[in-house]
Order: structure tokens, then sequence, then C-alpha cells
């Protein structure tokens, strides 16, 4: 749709979690002078940040080393990690953690004032900062929304970001914008600038039962799509292995119980107790998630059981209450005592591991167009993500791609005569929002943890029909919504197709191998005229 409105900004940074509202800070410390706005298509305070529960992994003990992280990192990304990607994540993360903690993030210490370290699966140090006890995402998004609050960074709430605005060379010249219910900037508007930063997050939201909030939707790999950027692993979907089971029929967003629970202790057990960690992997419950989630699904095939359980209750109360305060609540609110009982889980969708592709500054494959944390595929996960490694992705590479925009100021500035930005022109029908649950459905059922070239060609026909609608559909948030997940479902359908081994978080049944002769390299999409 044409613009209603137009503001001029120098930086738009698209989302308002760790990865966004870092980025932010840090141009506006480069360039004070400079306009920098954040959208965020709800309040400044929503997105997957503060959900976040384990923590932030960094090198922070004497007797760990950058190195053991990388060769962590490295080891759960099953051979598609970007090795200097994720040099640079575990060699300037513990600055990166600095710099959160200087903005006003607290996280938890010991008596000596030292900050507590533990584990998840996957790392073989205590390496993990946390806050609250498990509310460490909580803590952060507080940190940073106070400081965006106290700076003059601009922001605009309830703003869905719809398509990338490009001059006649091709390079971003800006966004347009559907604002709902903001005064004079409501309607659908175009903020004009020489960089724009997806920092939107994930899609979780594709499937029917997931860890993420409501609003991840997958907007900015959708809007990358449509604007013609390079879309790499999509295939690799990071499900959690314990998120808390509610039922067959529970769908949206479940509750997580953190892999720091284990960290501390907790094991895995079926419904007759015996633990089935051990001997599958030489870290037992320890495991990278993708071992510990596919162990998970493998006993509850053998045993005709929809979930497995974990069992803390050797914790006591005191352990509870205090050291995970937020799932210990959440449990109790489901009727569930940890102390007493062991607590019912079975994997779920959380963490998409690929993305828009971005090199070591963020940069996409369209100028001027960057993407930070989440939304991003910069190579630091690979095949699948090491648990905390993501807020830690959204700090380091959000103070670089802040680096990069500024360095570009003077250079960068878009070709076409000011007003006359050309809006990317492939055709965009919306799609009703009541296909969102028929979309999630479908996923849940042959994309999900399990998949197979039956399952998945299942799951792409009943994706191609799903667009076909019987009425005209009003541009609203819905509509916007169910289109982009429709769009991000397909792509990542068409690469879990051609991907045919199994790898990391992708796992094929009708190829249950791992096949580096093959396949030791990454699928791109972009999207042509005809779709994917
Ligand atoms: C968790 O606390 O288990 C989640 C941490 C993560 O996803 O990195």
């Amino acid at each position: 749709p044409a613009p209603g409105w137009t503001v001029e900004a120098d930086v738009v940074v698209v989302g308002s979690g760790i990865a966004g509202l870092t980025l932010a800070l840090r141009y506006a410390d480069l360039d004070p002078g400079a306009k920098v706005l954040v959208v965020t298509k709800d309040v400044l305070s929503s997105g997957s940040t503060r959900w976040a529960q384990g923590g932030i992994a960094a090198v922070l003990d004497p007797r760990d080393t950058p190195a053991e992280h990388l060769s962590d990192t490295l080891v759960a990304g099953v051979g598609l990690c970007d090795s200097e990607a994720v040099r640079v994540l575990v060699t300037e993360g513990p600055a990166a953690l600095r710099g959160l903690i200087a903005t006003g993030a607290r996280f938890d210490t010991d008596d000596s004032g030292e900050l507590q370290l533990t584990r998840e699966g996957g790392h073989r140090r205590n390496r993990i900062v946390h806050a609250g006890g498990d509310a460490t995402g909580a803590e952060v998004q507080r940190a940073l929304v106070q400081a965006v609050q106290e700076s003059a960074i601009e922001v605009v709430e309830h703003a869905l970001v719809l398509d990338l605005l490009k001059d006649a060379g091709g390079r971003t010249a800006g966004v347009t914008l559907h604002v709902m219910g903001e005064g004079e900037r409501d309607g659908v508007g175009a903020v004009r600038a020489r960089a724009v930063v997806l920092a939107t997050g994930g899609m979780g939201q594709v499937y029917a039962a997931t860890t993420n909030p409501v609003v991840s939707t997958g907007d900015g790999v959708a809007l990358a799509l449509r604007a013609g950027a390079v879309v790499r692993d999509l295939e690799f979907v990071q499900f959690h292995p314990t998120v808390l089971w509610l039922g067959e029929d529970a769908t949206g967003q479940q509750p997580l119980i953190s892999e720091a629970v284990r960290g501390e202790g907790a094991v895995l057990i079926d419904a007759e107790g015996t633990r089935f960690m051990a001997g599958v992997h030489e870290l037992a419950d320890l495991a990278p998630r993708d071992v510990v989630a596919k162990a998970i699904m493998r006993r509850m095939r053998e045993t005709g059981a929809d979930h497995m359980y974990l069992d803390a209750r050797h914790f006591g109360e005191e352990k509870w209450r205090t050291r995970f305060p937020t799932i210990h609540a959440v449990c109790l609110e489901h009727g569930i005592d940890p102390v007493t009982q062991p607590v019912p889980v079975a994997p779920a969708a959380h963490y998409a591991s690929g993305g828009v592709r971005a090199d070591l500054h963020g940069r996409t494959s369209v100028p001027g167009l960057y993407a930070c944390g989440e939304v991003a595929c910069t190579g630091v996960h690979g095949a699948n993500r090491l648990a905390s490694n993501s807020l830690l992705e959204g700090l380091v590479f959000a103070g670089r791609i802040a680096e990069d925009i500024h360095a570009r100021r003077h250079a960068d500035s878009p070709g076409t005569a000011p007003g006359e930005p050309v809006a990317d022109d492939r055709p965009a029908g919306l799609v009703d929002p009541r296909a969102r649950s028929r979309i999630q459905g479908h996923m849940s059922r042959g994309a999900s943890v399990l998949r197979s070239q039956e399952s998945l060609t299942e799951v792409a026909r009943a994706l191609v029909s799903t667009r076909w609608t019987p009425v005209a559909v009003e541009p609203r948030t819905e509509s916007w919504e169910a289109t982009n997940l429709l769009t991000v479902a397909s792509a990542l359908v068409a690469a879990a197709r051609n991907r045919e081994e199994t790898r990391g978080s992708h796992w094929r049944e009708d190829f249950p191998e791992r096949n580096d002769a093959w396949w030791l390299g990454h699928l791109d999409v972009t999207l042509t005229a005809e779709g994917m």
C-alpha cells in the first residue's frame, strides 16, 4: 500500500529485544546527533528476550578460555558454524557482557560479589551468567528499556514493519510500516533511512507449540525474502528438549523449563523412573540440546508416551524457590509441585538457528540492510545453537553493526532523490488471519522434530492451498502476520525438503545419517517472483 505519511531517520531499528535495543544504544553513543528510530510491533518491553531463563554464556572464569567456548559451540553446530563468526562471538563476548552490566543489568553474584556461573547443555565449563535465578531475560529487557527511555532514541510502538524501500540502485532507502492507533502516525507510512536493522527475533509461531511469544512470527525473514535478500539454514529449527508438557492439544507459547535446571543436577526420566540419557552421550543429561531432544523423542516412541519427565525433587523447596523462582511458580500454577513430583516435559519449537544471511558486521546481501540477533544467520549457530549463545550473539553483533553503520555514514546515502523511494514490486497477496492456526497445525504435524520427504511434501501442498482465500483480506496486524508466517513456513519447508540428511536440529527419518560428503554446506533461499 502507498504510504500515508513519511518521516526521516538516520538509522531504523526494527525490534526491541536485546539485539535491537543494544544496537540503538550503541549507535546513539557513537553518533549523538543522529536520529535513531526503534520501531516495535507491540510495546518496547515485549518480544523473546524477556522470556529467556538460562542466561548469557561468556568466558569469565579464569579456568575457562575462549578456545573452549569456541570448541563447544562448533561441536553443537555439527560442522556448519562459521568458525570466524564464532571466534568473534566468544572473544568479544565478555566485553559485550560488561557493556550490558554498565548499561544497568544486574546479574546474580556470590557472597564475594563475583558473578555466579552455571552450566547448560553442551557446555563443558560453568560460563553462564544469570539474573533473578531464572529470570535473566526479564532483567536484561528491563535494563535496556530503561536506558532507551532515558536516551534521545525515538520509539514507535505498535508499528509492524511491512517492506523494505530501495532506491533505484537497489540500496536500502527505508521501510514501510503499519502503525496501529498511534496518533498522527496511524496507518501505513514510510521511514526513510540510509540504514535499516532487522532485529525482529524468531519465527517460533510457525509451529503450534513453541516457547516463543505470540509476536515471533518471522516478520524480519519474510521482509528480507520479499526484498530479495538471501536467507540461510532455515531448516535448522531448534526444539528445546524440556518444555512443560501441558497436554497433547496445548498450543501457543508454552512454559520453558531451563536447561540450567539440568545444569544444576536435574535428570530426565521416563514414566518408569528410568534415566535414559546415560550412554546416549558422554555429557548424558547435559548433552547438546539436539541430542537430548532426539533422545526424548526416541524414548517417547519406544514407550508410546507423549512426554517424559524432568526430575529435580532432590533440589528441595529452598533451592527451587531461590534458584528457579519463575519455573517453580509456573509449575505450581499448572498443578505440578517440582519438589515432590517429576515435571512432565516434551520438546517444542524454540529457536531459529538460521535466518537472514549476515556477515561479521551484520550486513545482509542488500546494501544498507542489516540483520542482528535471532533473525540473522551470522554462522555462529550452524546446525544447532549452543545454549545461552543467543543473547550473547545479539549483544556482540549489535556493537559491530553500530560501528559499521557509523563508519559508512558519509559514504552511504540512498541514490534516489528524497521522497521517491522505490518499493519492492513483487506481488504481495495478504493471507486470511484465520490461516494462522492451520499453518501451525501443518508445520507441527509434518515439519517438526521428525521430518521425511513424505511429511514435508504434504506440508508444502497444504501451505500452497492455504494461500487461497475466498474473501478480500483487510490489511491489519493479524493478516500481515499470517502472510509472514506462510512465507517463512514455505521457505523452511523448501530447505528441509532439500537437505536429505540428519544433522543438528534437522532430523530426517528417511535419511537418518549425517552425510558430510554431500551436505557440509548451507542452503540459501531467495524469493523469486514465482515464489520459493
Ligand atoms: C534455557 O534456559 O534452557 C534456554 C537457554 C537458551 O535457549 O539458550
